[in-house]
């Protein structure tokens, strides 16, 4: 039997490299995986635990859609779900875990807490709640792998607990679900502070951007010199450096590296422009194929209604066997 993983992106618009790279490539590594079967989920109910616009979110929702198709999602091989799809059961699934989870262990968690402060009016109950609808998102397919980024590791750690506990106190058996990390990781912000981010303004390439674009967004990473002169080199060009192995592979990177610290230094412009080349390269079939999709509504609405048909057999044998275990009629 294939193992089943899920994993999940939030429904806030597209994807930009940085989504691609710590999150989709990994899931796209894992459907070529024989021994595991990939449920891809957008998850438009957790983007309402913060503010958003009700006349976008289905919309974005869709971009999701399209652009995990786009980047090589097969609906031969993986499922994919649009979270809201089976909201019924997941919600439902949540409810009975905030059961075994206390208000305490929530309020503590430094995500929530980060949210908090981020949104100081708009600290609701589905903003606490956020962690245990992501359990019931892993738990519901009993998914032992979550390849997802390491600012969900607290996340993972409150499924964890929901496990346990429903495990000890109902004799269940959900497993205690991992941490699924790959490579691209950690990619950097294009200004060298912190990560890609989709809600720092110029900080991020799209997965659409055409090669002119990806050559100016490149040019506002701020440079240095070109040489060590004993220093360390500043975090904009660490942040090159980075994309540098990640487009262009390890070797390529310490070649710049030897000529940063001991040789003639590095001519930033060239070392941009074969980097935004290594860039569009990588994402010019994504574009390519998203634009195809994008005249093909009713082939991506039947993905998406199979998907849902298939993750709710799933679910509700596992919501079903939850209400037994837990005394409901
Ligand atoms: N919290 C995740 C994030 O912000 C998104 C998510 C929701 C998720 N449910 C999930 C990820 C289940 C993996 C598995 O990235």
């Amino acid at each position: 039997m294939k193992k089943l993983i899920f994993s999940g992106i939030r429904a806030t618009g597209r994807l930009h490299l940085g989504n691609y790279l710590g999150a989709v490539k990994g899931m796209l590594e894992l459907q070529a995986d024989p021994d595991y079967e990939m449920l891809f989920a957008v998850v438009d109910i957790h983007a309402m635990t913060t503010p958003y616009d009700k006349d976008k979110l289905s919309q974005q929702t869709y971009e999701v859609v399209l652009d995990y198709l786009a980047c090589g999602l097969d609906p031969e091989k993986s499922m994919l779900l649009v979270q809201s799809k089976v909201g019924d059961l997941h919600t439902e699934l949540a409810f009975y875990f905030s059961t075994v989870i206390t208000i305490a262990k929530m309020q503590h968690l430094p995500t929530f807490k980060e949210k908090v402060k981020q949104h100081p009016d708009n600290v609701t109950m589905a903003l606490l709640n956020y962690p245990l609808l992501m359990a019931a998102d892993i738990l519901a397919y009993r998914s032992e792998l979550v390849p997802v980024g390491i600012d969900q590791e607290p996340h993972l750690e409150v499924t964890r607990e929901v496990a346990r506990k429903m495990n000890s106190l109902y004799g269940l058996d959900f497993p205690e679900p991992k941490r699924f990390a790959t490579k691209g990781e950690y990619v950097p912000s294009l200004f060298g502070e912190g990560k890609m981010s989709k809600s720092v303004e110029g900080s991020f390439i799209n997965l659409t951007d055409d090669l002119e674009t990806i050559k100016k967004r490149l040019a506002k990473t701020p440079t240095d010199a070109g040489k060590s002169d004993g220093k360390p080199a500043s975090s904009g060009v660490v942040a090159l450096l980075d994309m540098v192995a990640l487009f262009e592979g390890e070797d390529k990177k310490n070649e710049y590296l030897k000529q940063y610290m001991d040789g003639d230094g590095i001519r930033y412009g060239e070392l941009k422009k074969e980097l935004a080349e290594a860039i569009y390269k990588e994402l010019q079939p994504i574009w390519e194929k998203r634009k195809e999709l994008e005249k093909k509504p009713d082939y991506v609405k039947q993905i998406i209604e199979d998907g849902a048909k298939k993750a709710r057999q799933i679910a509700s044998q596992t919501l079903a066997e939850v209400k037994e275990k837990m005394g409901l009629l």
